[in-house]
């Protein structure tokens, strides 16, 4: 690993330099306009696998975006690490909101990141934490020091859902073949604190649209008479949520599997300040469901929020009208055992339970994706626990996400692979907002500590 470690310090800033360019290209897969630009992101990935060092490398064609596939195979009785990301990033909007432009990436230093980290949309989320995995295969090829196969899987869909990607996973269960799934996709708790995700929430999102009279009316003249859409919608959507912040929805907590006291006894030893989380989000008070932390509410529990709403005048000045019609998107996030299509069906029925006389409710369900747990006594996670010891000189804290990584689940339904949830970024790096970043730290810790986990993996499968 002495090699290794050499060339990751000489060539620092080339790799700063490379992921720049990277950022520069907006790959929005949510955005048709982008199309081009998904595909040359693609180009660009495969070829700095191939540069590296990569054989086979290929754009695999989908129905939807390009996947990037490549493989370094040492020898076939070696484990194999099958590496996991996605070049795509979330739209940029609102862009009046970022100090530079989302994709002409600066580095500027702030109080969390004082050696400076990236700023562009994606530099997190997760271009650069994929690209730390690139770098790393870069650096250990060229010191000679791989320890086993390596196989890369990059996608382009991730934030629009990973539907084609599941059906490449179907389609390919012998290419795929591995011993263990690596991801970088996930935060840790704070650059001094490292942590290893080992549980994602599962995601139900639904559309509704609720209709009452048949045209937009005069406020003045059917005001008080007609059931008002937009009124009704939010009455919908507050009764959704009793006092204590549970969700009403009949059956939603029927199969949460509920921690042990213990298992709450030690993820409370995570440090949590609610004083600095409140300050950051400039907020006077958090709020959740009641008999839980923070931090509890936020990776154990399942929520429910409303992610947009609309409907009626919006302009400017006051116009004196009852909508038709009124709108919002919902997202709940699950947790182990719920299911996505259950909570959706049970969502769906009584949404259209609660709608009064007078409206009409209409329910779309959009991609869902199921909740996934790595158990700490797992090779893959001892090993992911080696490597940060060895580069932070401290043992990683195990911390279940509130974030949804839906492929994960697919992974181990199709492949029968757990995934080691590798991740780097902090959670006020700004992911999906505007001014997201990456610290220069956590990209650097990230290349360096990626090797360890090759060698440490190697090494206790071997022993096993
Ligand atoms: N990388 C994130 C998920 C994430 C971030 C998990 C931080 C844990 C910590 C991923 O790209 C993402 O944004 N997922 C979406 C779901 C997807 C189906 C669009 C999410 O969690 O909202
Ligand atoms: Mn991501
Ligand atoms: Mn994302």
């Amino acid at each position: 690993m002495k090699n290794t470690q050499e060339y990751i310090t000489k060539n620092k800033e080339k790799f700063v330099q490379e992921l720049i360019e990277l950022l520069k290209i907006p790959s929005i897969s949510a955005d048709a306009n982008y199309a081009n630009d998904v595909k040359l992101t693609a180009d660009s990935v495969a070829s700095s696998l191939k540069e590296a060092g990569a054989d086979n490398v290929e754009i695999c064609e989908t129905a939807g975006h390009p996947i990037v596939y490549a493989e370094k195979i040492i020898d076939a009785n070696l484990p194999t690490v099958l590496v996991y990301g996605h070049y795509d990033v979330q739209p940029a909007d609102p862009i009046d909101l970022w100090t530079s432009p989302p994709f002409e990436p600066v580095i500027k230093k702030t109080e969390i990141h004082p050696e400076g980290a990236i700023f562009a949309r994606g530099a997190c989320d997760d271009k650069g934490q994929m690209f730390m995995h690139v770098k790393a295969f870069e650096a250990m090829m060229n010191a000679n020091e791989l320890p086993c196969n390596v196989k890369f899987m990059i996608e382009g869909e991730e934030e629009v859902g990973s539907t084609n990607l599941a059906i490449f996973v179907k389609n390919n269960h012998d290419k795929l073949k591995a011993d263990v799934i690596l991801v970088s996709d996930t935060g840790m708790l704070a650059n001094d604190t490292p942590s290893i995700t080992t549980g994602l929430r599962g995601l139900s999102y639904v559309e509704v649209e609720v209709t009452g009279p048949n045209r937009d009316l005069h406020s003045g003249l059917y005001g008080g008479c007609v059931a008002n859409p937009i009124n009704i919608l939010a009455n919908m959507i507050a009764s959704l949520h009793d006092e204590n912040n549970k969700i009403t929805i009949p059956g939603f907590y029927d199969k949460v599997i509920d921690l042990s006291d213990e298992e709450r006894a030690e993820m409370a030893k995570a440090p949590f300040s609610k004083e600095a989380y409140c300050k950051a989000l400039d907020i006077d008070e958090v709020m959740g469901e009641a008999g839980y932390s923070t931090p509890e509410r936020g990776a154990i529990r399942p929520t429910l929020d409303v992610n947009g709403i609309w409907g009626g005048y919006t302009g400017e000045g006051a116009k004196t009208v009852i909508a038709s019609q009124a709108f919002a998107k919902i997202s709940m996030r699950l947790v182990p055992d719920q299911s996505s299509e259950e909570i959706t069906n049970l969502f769906v029925k009584h949404f259209e339970s609660i709608a009064p006389k007078g409206t009409k409710v209409k329910v779309t369900p959009h991609h869902g994706g199921e909740p996934s747990v790595t158990p700490i006594d797992s090779v893959g996670y001892k090993a992911a626990a080696i490597a940060y010891e060895n580069t932070f000189g401290k043992k990683p804290i195990p911390v279940r996400s509130g974030g949804s990584i839906p492929i994960v689940a697919m992974f181990e339904k199709e492949l029968g692979l757990k995934s080691i949830l590798m991740g780097f970024g902090l959670d006020s790096d700004a992911i999906h907002s505007p001014d997201e970043h990456y610290g220069l730290f956590n990209f650097y810790k990230g290349i360096e500590t990626i090797p360890h986990f090759f060698v440490e993996y190697t090494k206790l499968l071997k022993s096993k």
